[in-house]
């Protein structure tokens, strides 16, 4: 089983951005977890991460053919990327959408997913632990 791991514009910045809000934790510490949850999962993981909406664009359309499911964080487009959302709905991937943060508890334009209405599932608030909850959900979700 192949799963992609995609996240948006800002996430390599995890550690340094707004710790009080996304934690100390580095980008490094999180592809760290996310090997580690594949061992332990058993499937396969690749990961990329843009700040560019393109080219999460391009990343979806290319992972048609190739990956069984996507777990998604697209940062800030999640608010706003029609683009991202007609993609995953292009490739009819299952996808699982991540927030780090509680987005419902925030700003009212966070409260707004696209990439969200073509997800099987959200997970947000868990901090990076949610990667983990994703990929174990998409594991279940593609098994059944
Ligand atoms: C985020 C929440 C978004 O609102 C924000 O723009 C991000 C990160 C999260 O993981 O909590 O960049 O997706």
């Amino acid at each position: 089983m192949k799963i992609l791991v995609l996240n948006g514009p800002n996430l390599n910045m995890l550690g340094i951005r707004e710790p009080k809000i996304y934690g100390k934790n580095s980008f490094a510490d999180l592809l760290a977890l996310l090997d580690q949850t594949a061992r332990e999962a058993g499937v396969e993981i690749r990961q990329y991460q843009s700040n560019h909406e393109g080219s999460l664009v391009d990343a979806i359309q290319d992972a048609y053919g190739k990956f069984d499911g996507i777990v998604i964080n697209p940062g800030a487009y999640t608010h706003t990327s029609v683009a991202i959302l007609d993609a995953l709905k292009a490739v009819s991937i299952p996808a699982v959408e991540v927030h780090i943060s509680d987005v419902d508890a925030r700003e009212p334009f966070r409260q707004v997913s696209y990439a969200g209405m073509a997800c099987v599932k959200t997970i947000k608030g868990q901090g990076l632990e949610g990667y983990r909850q994703a990929i174990l959900f998409l594991k279940d979700y593609l098994n059944k």
